[in-house]
């Protein structure tokens, strides 16, 4: 029988849910997030991590003073046990923070079954396309081929299969004509900022309303 989500507690602002950001890249969703959590929320960022240790995001960490890791593959061969022994690196600091809940934004890499499992319901990513349509990391790219006219974002729980876990929120940009994969990206990253957020507030709520 396929693993349940167990979802992270209720959370106030006076309790506020412990979460890591994990990123990639440029940050721009973190930057975002950490501006919001400016004002008193239900969450609150105690651990940023990447595993790209040139992360331009990286610097949001440092600037707010939170813990800022950058945690690369281990320089190993067999890729099973790179895989596995980089997450292990990840689950301690996740630990040693006392983590409640994992917000992927914009982080390229997929994580194990084995890793899933351990945290199942409280890993939330953010995709930028309407899931089920576009998965993987070149969503945009494969919306423009494709010729649709409506694109987006997608906040969603992870699972144990690429962009597909339960769908929590999801919001529509119109694709215009001209568009480019860097347009499209500007414009849904803005939306994105917009939502994750949002998303996050409703869950230390306790509410999930999954869009089938
Ligand atoms: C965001 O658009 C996010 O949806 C996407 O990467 C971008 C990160 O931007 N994530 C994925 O493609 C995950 N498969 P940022 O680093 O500027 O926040």
């Amino acid at each position: 029988m396929e693993k349940p989500y167990v979802f992270p507690r209720r959370a106030s602002i006076d309790k506020p849910l412990r979460i890591a950001v994990l990123i990639s890249g440029s940050g721009s969703g973190l930057n975002a997030l950490l501006n919001y959590q400016q004002d008193p929320r239900a969450h609150i960022t105690k651990l940023i991590i990447s595993d790209n240790i040139n992360a331009k995001g990286l610097k949001y960490g440092y600037d707010n003073n939170i813990a800022t890791k950058s945690i690369p593959l281990p320089d190993i061969s067999d890729k099973n046990r790179q895989r596995i022994l980089h997450e292990g690196l990840i689950n301690i600091e996740l630990i040693n923070s006392e983590i409640e809940l994992i917000v992927l934004s914009g982080y390229m890499r997929i994580f194990t079954p084995s890793f899933v499992a351990k945290w199942k319901g409280r890993i939330i990513n953010i995709h930028p396309s309407l899931l089920p349509d576009f998965p993987g990391a070149h969503a945009h790219r494969d919306v423009i081929r494709s010729g649709v006219k409506i694109s987006g974002c997608t906040v969603h729980l992870v699972d144990f299969g690429v962009d597909t876990g339960m769908i929590l929120a999801q919001k529509e940009v119109e694709i215009i004509s001209g568009e480019t994969i860097q347009t499209l990206q500007d414009k849904i990253k803005k939306i994105e900022h917009e939502i994750y957020p949002k998303v996050l507030d409703l869950l230390c709520e306790g509410q999930y309303h999954p869009i089938s």
